[in-house]
């Protein structure tokens, strides 16, 4: 399995994966899948700032999932704090891709100088639970009963994992 950022030339895989998720799990409150011109868009507004948006492929080419952090709200006093997005592909679920895209995403959120990583878990999903916690983060909330899909009510799990120095010095810079 190799790690590397996403570029425009996978944008139609990482539109089918998200598609299958949103079409037929609760991980996205999303009800109708975005298009590739819709997924291109977002993957620029990631990129722009520098943000990391990862691919996972096999070594044969296969794209197997992605990940990537954004400011986990735009305020400026939140500079420090992203959320994580993670989908792998359904058929490649359980085969340790997530987690080994996971660590490197949180390699690369600290390379950009964010100090914590939200996880906002829809669905109160027991694999992305899992998946976080093995990976260190603690419980930080649940919402319940806030999203609503394939008819069924939906709670929200927060898990919160310090990054870097995490709050324990200053950054380097205050936020403007
Ligand atoms: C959640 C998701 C990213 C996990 O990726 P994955 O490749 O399937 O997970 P991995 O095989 O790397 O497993 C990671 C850990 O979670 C555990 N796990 C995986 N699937 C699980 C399941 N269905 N139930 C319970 N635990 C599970 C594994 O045992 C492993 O823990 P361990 O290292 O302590 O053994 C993937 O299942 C997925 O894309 N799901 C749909 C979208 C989604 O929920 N995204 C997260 C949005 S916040």
């Amino acid at each position: 399995m190799q790690f590397r950022p996403a570029t425009p030339a996978d944008v139609a895989e990482i539109t089918a994966i998200y598609g299958h998720h949103v079409r037929h799990g609760t991980a996205s409150y999303e009800i109708d899948p975005p298009d590739k011109a819709d997924m291109a868009a977002r993957l620029a507004r990631i990129q722009g700032p520098g943000w990391p948006w990862l691919v996972a492929a096999s070594s044969d080419g296969e794209l197997l999932g992605y990940a990537y952090a954004s400011q986990f709200r735009d305020r400026a006093a939140y500079r420090f704090v992203c959320e994580n997005s993670i989908y792998v592909r359904h058929n490649r679920r359980g085969q340790g891709v997530g987690k080994a895209l996971l660590s490197a995403l949180i390699e690369a959120a600290t390379a950009c100088r964010f100090r914590q990583m939200i996880a906002v878990i829809g669905g109160a999903e027991p694999a992305s639970i899992a998946l976080h916690a093995a990976l260190g983060f603690s419980p930080a909330g649940r919402l319940e009963a806030i999203g609503r899909k394939h008819s069924r009510w939906l709670d929200t799990v927060y898990m919160q994992l310090p990054l870097g120095p995490g709050s324990s010095v200053p950054p380097e810079q205050e936020p403007a």
